[in-house]
């Protein structure tokens, strides 16, 4: 009996995965098909996939031509497969000529010609075009709109900006540059908001009204109830809302937060988060000091992602210590603040004006995770233990700071119509509700 085996994404299956599969099963007596795990997609920079992985199966499984279908897991798991299986012959479309000649040490390599015209990249890209229109002048919308090229079905818009000095030609040459909110609205399904913190709330407002969907920046309002109040217009209007906190969306702090809750530290007792940048405000025009967010509002909500997705929303009491230089508009350099809950403490300190260690480290009855600087671009992290024979290393992928991640789900919630897995509404309203209570001077010591 001969045995071939070939391997795909097989993501909204096509005409041209079918005809591979035909043409594979025809080379022998036996067909394997091995189907791409989602996180492996990922970690090789396939990051736009939609379906999961049980709907690709059972989409390979209907077309009636795999005698065995497996999942591939793991970079070099072709070679364990061919001999676990004693194959025959390897196969793929011709798009990859080349590229598995080693595996002809083992067997048989065959590169089948590719269909023309049709991928599922094309596929996802005709479905889903999303046109997304940026809002702000934040040199981070360089970023976001070199990001955005990486996933299919993201079209930029357009701008909408009062000051075009820190953003990249590619950013200012969008088909519309405007400081006219409505008008980008027109052009746009949806919206990344980086403007200053005190804007979001009209602008998501406004965009909402008109049922666009809206990717803005922490925090989404200055108040809790604000917040709230933007999530229920959300609700009301069928579109997302979300916060584009990237952090968030990257595999290594998601799986850091499974870890946590699966109990691996024990309880936790202790979250404890660094994030800071110092800036030299002396090289910024007046304009863009003036458009400079406040430290607790850049660094803060990325700082209590980690505290309220661990220990909850509900802190009995909060301690706010700030260094402030400036009172209107509000600016602080340095921020230190300490939550207390009924069995656990949290502190962050964020800074602007001050340099410390962007670490982040949870800590439990059993053991702690420490994430070296910079915490909120992790890519890897460890657990330790009182004896380091136990401790553990887990490296992820992060490819384009996590931005990338995070324009995928967006694209995604709005696609499926489901709001956001990684941010929950309660974590976005408890942010809120300490920039509120930063904003009105309450549990605030000033150094
Ligand atoms: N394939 C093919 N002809 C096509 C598309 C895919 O022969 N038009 C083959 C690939 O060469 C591979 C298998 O089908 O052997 C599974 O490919 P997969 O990567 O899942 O499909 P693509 O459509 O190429 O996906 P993407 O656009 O995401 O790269």
């Amino acid at each position: 009996m001969v045995k071939v085996i070939t391997y795909g994404t097989y993501d909204l299956l096509h005409h041209g995965h079918i005809r591979l599969l035909e043409r594979a099963k025809a080379l022998g007596d036996y067909l394997i098909v091995g189907v791409t795990a989602d996180d492996f997609d990922i970690s090789r920079g396939k990051i736009n996939v939609q379906q999961p992985l049980i709907e690709r199966i059972e989409a390979v499984r209907q077309t009636g031509l795999a005698d065995e279908i497996i999942v591939e897991e793991y970079e070099g798991q072709k070679i364990d497969d061919i001999r676990r299986y004693e194959v025959d012959i390897f196969t793929v479309g011709s798009d990859w000529t080349g590229k598995f000649d080693y595996l002809r040490e083992y067997c048989q390599v065959i590169y089948l010609p590719r269909t023309e015209g049709i991928s599922s990249s094309g596929i996802r890209h005709d479905r889903r075009e999303t046109s997304m229109g940026l809002v702000g002048s934040s040199a981070y919308l360089n970023k976001v709109a070199r990001e955005s090229a990486y996933v299919n079905g993201i079209r930029l818009s357009g701008l909408c900006t009062d000051d075009v000095s820190q953003l990249a030609e590619e950013v200012r040459s969008l088909p519309l540059v405007t400081d006219d909110y409505q008008r980008l609205l027109d052009v746009s399904d949806a919206v990344f908001i980086y403007s200053q913190p005190q804007l979001h709330f009209a602008q998501i407002q406004a965009a909402l009204t008109r049922g666009k969907h809206v990717f803005c920046e922490s925090p989404l309002a200055l108040s809790e109830r604000e917040c709230r109040q933007l999530y229920a217009l959300a609700q009301e209007k069928g579109c997302i809302l979300a916060e584009s906190l990237r952090t968030a969306y990257s595999m290594a702090y998601h799986r850091l937060q499974l870890l946590v809750k699966s109990g691996r530290i024990g309880d936790v007792v202790s979250v404890d988060a660094t994030c800071t940048s110092l800036l030299d405000a002396s090289k910024l025009t007046e304009k863009q000091r003036a458009n400079l967010w406040n430290t607790i509002s850049e660094w803060g909500p990325t700082a209590m992602l980690p505290v309220f997705q661990i220990l909850g929303t509900q802190y009995a009491d909060i301690q706010i210590v700030s260094h402030i230089v400036r009172e209107r508009p509000l600016y602080d350099t340095f921020t230190k603040i300490s939550f207390l809950y009924p069995h656990a403490v949290a502190s962050i300190k964020v800074g602007s004006g001050v340099k410390s260690e962007g670490e982040l480290v949870v800590s439990g009855t059993r053991g702690y995770i420490y994430v070296p600087a910079p915490w909120w671009k992790m890519d890897y992290f460890e657990v330790r233990y009182e004896n380091p024979a136990e401790n553990k290393r887990c490296f992820y992928q992060l490819d384009g700071e996590g931005i990338r991640y995070a324009l995928a789900n967006f694209l995604k919630m709005i696609q499926t119509g489901k709001p956001s897995l990684y941010i929950s509404q309660d974590v976005s309203a408890a942010i809120c509700g300490v920039m509120e209570a930063y904003g009105r001077g309450e549990h605030l010591v000033r150094i």
